[in-house]
């Protein structure tokens, strides 16, 4: 498979990767991204901008132009892997998309509306980067990324103007405005051809508004939107029509952007580091082992289910460091000598007799009885996003002793 894009992409295992590499990374005049930097991430305000040289202009079909968009990212570089048949979406699979589907898709625009990144904790800011750099290696030709600076118009071949500034309409162009007000209230902005919100808002369809037509990035990236605009032989828009692409498992992974998730992953990996060197011992969980003296039987038929392999499931996916999964796969994650990691609390990996039945400590010196499961305890972690095939009645079944 052939991923054009990646000729003149950057080398993403700088440690030091920040906006200036994005720029020089991106193909097209980008030169407001110079003035941004990495502590403009975490500011809420979403106000940028950006226009472009438009390089298809040439061997352009005279009538068409697609916008591919997303918005409303949040920070999700790709879904969890928990439910792999129903789950749609990630940065990997979108960069596969639209690199195999290049040529049917052009002329396209790539943009980004905005909401694109997680909170600046430690972990969120390796996502905010991961997001940066595929992004580049994407060829984004915009993104409404959180800064001040103001815009400069450049023009040729078609005339495209991208802002995130309601008030810079250009004439004679077509307008494209990037924005994270809510559809209704964009319903009042004027002059624009195209309204991209990132409020993440789920529309079905396009909501027309006089001459504008407003769309919203799917929420966290699980679908690429595909707006098609119809233009004249004076590239004046006269119509459009609309897509949403899913990204499910059959679209095939870009793997230049699948290394820059495991850089990512090695990167929070690192986190760990120096919390691991803290010993952990003498807390109300105890391990699966030592149920066994008592209660072999309920040992045995536990290990025969998928919980006791919970923790193997994350490491196959190179995840077993990653905080935001470990909490579903172990014991007492996040709790006062709960799970930690493997090395600090091996006794502690998979979902345990513990996740269900809680702590053992008391109830194996005095036998006092522990917490009856119901499924509001399957619930913790079989959430909808996580487990949306949950059933209690069959899922029950499985696991019963
Ligand atoms: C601490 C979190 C946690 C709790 C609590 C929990 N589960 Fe799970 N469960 C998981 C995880 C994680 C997996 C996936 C394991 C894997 O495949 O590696 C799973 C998998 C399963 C599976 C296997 C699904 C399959 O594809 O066959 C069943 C069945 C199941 N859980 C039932 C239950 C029921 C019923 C309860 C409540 C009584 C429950 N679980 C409570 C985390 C949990
Ligand atoms: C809110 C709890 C929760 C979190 C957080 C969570 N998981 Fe899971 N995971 C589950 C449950 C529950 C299942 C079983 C789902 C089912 O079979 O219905 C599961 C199953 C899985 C599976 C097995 C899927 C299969 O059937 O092949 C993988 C892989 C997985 N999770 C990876 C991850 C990764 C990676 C993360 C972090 C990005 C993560 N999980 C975070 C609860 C969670
Ligand atoms: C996925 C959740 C889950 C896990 C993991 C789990 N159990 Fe249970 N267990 C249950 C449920 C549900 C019941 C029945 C309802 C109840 O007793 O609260 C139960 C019942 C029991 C009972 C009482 C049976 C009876 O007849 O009164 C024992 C003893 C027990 N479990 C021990 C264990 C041990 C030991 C482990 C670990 C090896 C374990 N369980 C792991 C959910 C779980
Ligand atoms: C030294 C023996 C011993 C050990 C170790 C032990 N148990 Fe028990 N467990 C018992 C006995 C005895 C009962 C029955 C108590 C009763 O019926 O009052 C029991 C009952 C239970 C029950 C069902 C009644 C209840 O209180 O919910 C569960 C669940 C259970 N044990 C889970 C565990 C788990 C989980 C572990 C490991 C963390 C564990 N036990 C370790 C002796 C033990």
């Amino acid at each position: 498979m052939i991923f054009p894009y990646h000729q003149n992409s950057l080398s993403f295992k700088a440690e030091n990767f920040n906006l200036v590499d994005f720029e020089r990374a991106l193909p097209y005049h980008f030169s407001v991204l110079t003035f941004l930097h990495w502590r403009h991430l975490s500011a809420a305000a979403l106000i940028i901008f950006t226009i472009l040289f438009f390089p298809y202009a040439a061997h352009a079909r005279e009538n068409a132009l697609n916008i591919l968009y997303t918005g409303a990212l949040k920070g999700e570089l790709e879904p969890c892997g928990c439910s792999p048949e129903t789950q749609s979406g990630g940065l990997a699979r979108l960069s596969g998309y639209i690199s195999t589907n290049r040529q049917q898709l052009s002329p396209y625009i790539l943009v980004d509306a905005g909401n694109t990144f997680a909170e600046a904790t430690a972990q969120g800011r390796f996502k905010n980067e991961a997001i940066l750099r595929s992004f580049a290696l994407m060829g984004y030709d915009a993104a409404a990324l959180p800064s001040n600076k103001a815009i400069k118009a450049v023009k040729s071949g078609l005339k495209i103007n991208i802002s995130s500034d309601e008030k810079l309409v250009k004439k004679g162009m077509i307008n494209i405005l990037l924005s994270g007000k809510p559809v209704a209230e964009l319903k009042a902005v004027k002059g624009w051809d195209v309204i991209i919100s990132s409020s993440g808002e789920e529309l079905n369809e396009p909501v027309a508004s006089g001459k504008a037509v407003i769309v919203s990035g799917f929420p966290k990236g699980q679908k690429l939107g595909i707006l098609s605009l119809k233009l004249n032989s004076k590239g004046k828009v006269i119509g459009s029509s609309h897509r949403w692409q899913a990204l499910k498992q059959d679209v095939a992974e870009d793997p230049i952007v699948r290394a820059v998730l495991k850089d990512y992953d090695q990167k929070v990996a690192a986190l760990l580091k120096e919390e691991e060197l803290k010993p952990v011992s003498g807390g109300p969980y105890l391990g699966s082992e030592s149920c066994i003296e008592c209660h072999q039987p309920y040992v045995e038929s536990w290990k025969a289910t998928k919980h006791s392999a919970a923790f193997a499931t994350l490491e196959r996916v190179g995840k077993s460091k990653d905080p935001e999964c470990v909490k579903c796969h172990t014991v007492g994650f996040g709790e006062e000598c709960g799970f930690l990691s493997l090395k600090a609390t091996p006794v502690l990996a998979n979902v345990q007799c513990e996740s269900c039945h809680g702590p053992g400590r008391e109830h194996a010196a005095d036998f006092s009885p522990l917490r009856p499961v119901g499924i509001e305890v399957c619930l913790k972690c079989h959430t909808h996003e996580n487990s949306p095939l949950f059933d209690f009645q069959k899922y029950y079944e499985k696991i019963k002793h």
